[in-house]
Formats: structure tokens, C-alpha cells, sequence
């Protein structure tokens, strides 16, 4: 749930790094997209955009036009790679 994404310190730099990055506007979309956007970052599957892109591909969002919700990904992703968050291919 976001609840749990963002009780989590991952979470709570992935909500940073949206909010750093303007990846949210009317924030109806928004906790579905960090719930998968953490799920993909845990399973070491935000590497690259293609694997963003295809990873949120189901979740819609009518304002941002997705370029700031994938680099906000992209930036969670690597710092938590360099923070040893994920968690591989569990
Ligand atoms: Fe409005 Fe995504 S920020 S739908």
C-alpha cells in the first residue's frame, strides 16, 4: 500500500525525489505510481527507461506526460542503488 511505501525510507526518498522532480501535479495518480515505482526499484527492475516505461505502463496519469515521473524513478533507483536497497530478483 502507500502507506507502507511511505513509511519506508526508500519510500520516503522516492516521494523526495517526485516531489524534487515535479512528477506531480493533481496527485491522483500518484499512489499507484509509487507503489509500482517501489516495487520495481526493490526488484532491481528501474535500470534503465525502457524497463521504467514498460514497468509503469499500466499506471495512468493525465498530467505530466510522464517525463518527470520517469526521471523521478530513474533518480530513486539510482540512489538506492547506491544505498544497497534492492533486493534483487526475489
Ligand atoms: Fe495528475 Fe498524474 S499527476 S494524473
Amino acid at each position: 500500500t502507500i502507506e507502507g511505501v511511505a513509511a519506508s525510507e526508500p519510500g520516503a526518498r522516492l516521494r523526495d525525489a517526485f516531489v524534487a522532480r515535479g512528477a506531480v501535479q493533481c496527485g491522483f495518480c500518484t499512489p499507484g505510481l509509487m507503489v509500482q515505482a517501489s516495487h520495481l526499484i526493490e526488484r532491481e527492475q528501474a535500470r534503465d527507461e525502457t524497463e521504467i516505461r514498460r514497468g509503469i505502463e499500466g499506471n495512468l496519469c493525465r498530467c505530466t506526460g510522464y517525463r518527470k515521473i520517469i526521471e523521478a524513478i530513474a533518480a530513486a533507483a539510482a540512489d538506492a542503488a547506491t544505498q544497497g536497497a534492492g533486493h534483487g530478483d526475489r
